[in-house]
């Protein structure tokens, strides 16, 4: 019976973690993932903010899925000498969301 109830206990926590995991939102992501040490919604500080890069592809000149793929890679160029590091670690769903929360209007 004791372990029966801590197997369901466990079952329930294994759920728990799984829901809030979906619940992450983009903000809680680029924070668990050190975006945010480089990056501000409007100043540039060692990265470009989150308005300027909305704002340089508002025309539409990358698409979510492109700039998901720079996030992946990292690099230079794009805003100056200084490279971003590549983000490797992070999910094509979770790069897509990110770069289309940028897009979006930050
Ligand atoms: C160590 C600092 C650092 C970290 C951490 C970092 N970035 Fe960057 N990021 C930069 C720099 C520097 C640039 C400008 C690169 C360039 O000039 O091409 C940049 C550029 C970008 C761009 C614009 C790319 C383009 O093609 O215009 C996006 C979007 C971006 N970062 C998102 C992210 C996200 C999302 C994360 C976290 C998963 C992240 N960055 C983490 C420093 C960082």
């Amino acid at each position: 019976m004791v372990r029966n109830l801590s197997a369901i206990t466990i079952i329930g926590l294994l759920f728990f973690q799984a829901v809030n995991a979906q619940q992450d939102d983009v903000s809680a992501l680029m924070q668990r993932n050190a975006c945010t040490g480089c990056h501000q919604p409007t100043v540039r500080t060692v990265g470009p903010s989150w308005q300027e890069v909305a704002e340089r592809y508002r025309d539409g000149s990358k698409t979510a899925a492109q700039l998901g793929e720079r996030i992946r890679k990292g690099g230079s160029g794009a805003w100056g000498a200084v490279p971003m590091p590549p983000q490797a670690q992070l999910s094509q769903a979770d790069l897509e969301n990110i770069a289309a929360w940028i897009l979006a209007n930050h």
